[in-house]
């Protein structure tokens, strides 16, 4: 469903990828670990096509992505839906507004029907009853909430989570992983998980890359990650190192 071929992107001339390579197959869902500023939010990016890499090939459902024109992208680019780090959703909008957003602006929809599919994506999120308050009168669980049910409105197959449990109590970072795994079982969606949350990763991940020095080191099932003889992974996953917190 995706792959990554020698991937390299960065700024100023210094390159943060540095020849990622990674898979999804359908359905699945990758989580990707790695240190902060080592280049997760920006690969989800390019992934999304919001972004043209500097080298690589990306392929969503066997198309290299990376060629085609703005033209070309717009209409293919509903097939993903990004739930961003901070959630990104417009202050000044209400919830309901902000989950209508991508319909909206596609002009495909009758008002009735956006009623209907925005209702149903805030049921899925547990936000009924809540489509008239604005981003600041709602928790931070509640933003991501949101912020997923905009993700998902135009039934995306592929969902590109960065750092969905940040910053939450772990009660409310479990509603959310059971949310993607909702969102995976029942709808097949095809995800990837940024995340520096081991709790969450382990229990989302078919397979957990992780990202180091501007390539995957090592990927593999969340066992193999467990018990893999890297050093690096190793230091990562127990949390030894000063590189857990994302500022
Ligand atoms: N628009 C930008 N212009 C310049 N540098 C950027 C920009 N976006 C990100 N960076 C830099 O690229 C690096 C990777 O960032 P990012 O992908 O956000 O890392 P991560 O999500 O793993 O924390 C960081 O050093 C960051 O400062
Ligand atoms: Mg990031």
């Amino acid at each position: 469903m995706i792959q990554v071929e020698d991937l390299h992107h960065g700024f100023k001339g210094t390159d943060i990828l540095r020849g990622v390579n990674l898979r999804v197959e359908s359905a699945e869902t990758l989580v990707i670990i790695g240190r902060s500023g080592g280049g997760k939010s920006q690969l989800l990016r390019l992934i999304a096509s919001l972004a043209k890499p500097r080298r690589g090939r990306i392929f969503i459902d066997r198309q290299d992505w990376v060629p085609l024109e703005e033209r070309t992208l717009t209409p293919l680019r509903k097939k993903i839906g990004i739930l961003f780090q901070n959630a990104a959703l417009f202050d000044s909008m209400t919830v309901y507004e902000n989950v209508a957003f991508p319909l909206a602006i596609s002009g495909r929809n009758s008002k009735r029907d956006i009623r209907g599919r925005v209702e149903e994506a805030l049921k899925l999120v547990s936000l009924e009853g809540h489509g008239h308050k604005k981003p600041g009168e709602i928790s931070g669980g509640m933003r991501k909430r949101a912020g997923l049910a905009r993700a998902i409105i135009d039934r995306p197959s592929i969902v590109l989570y960065d750092e969905p449990t940040a910053g939450l109590d772990p009660v409310i970072a479990d509603s959310i992983n059971n949310l993607i795994l909702k969102l995976s079982e029942q709808f097949h969606v095809t995800s990837i998980v940024v995340t520096h949350d081991m709790v969450s990763a382990y229990k989302v991940a078919d397979r957990i890359g992780m990202l180091y020095e501007g390539k995957i080191l090592e990927s593999g099932t969340p066992a193999e990650i467990q018990n893999s003889q890297n050093p690096v992974v190793q230091k990562f996953i127990q949390g030894r190192s000063d590189v857990l917190v994302d500022i």
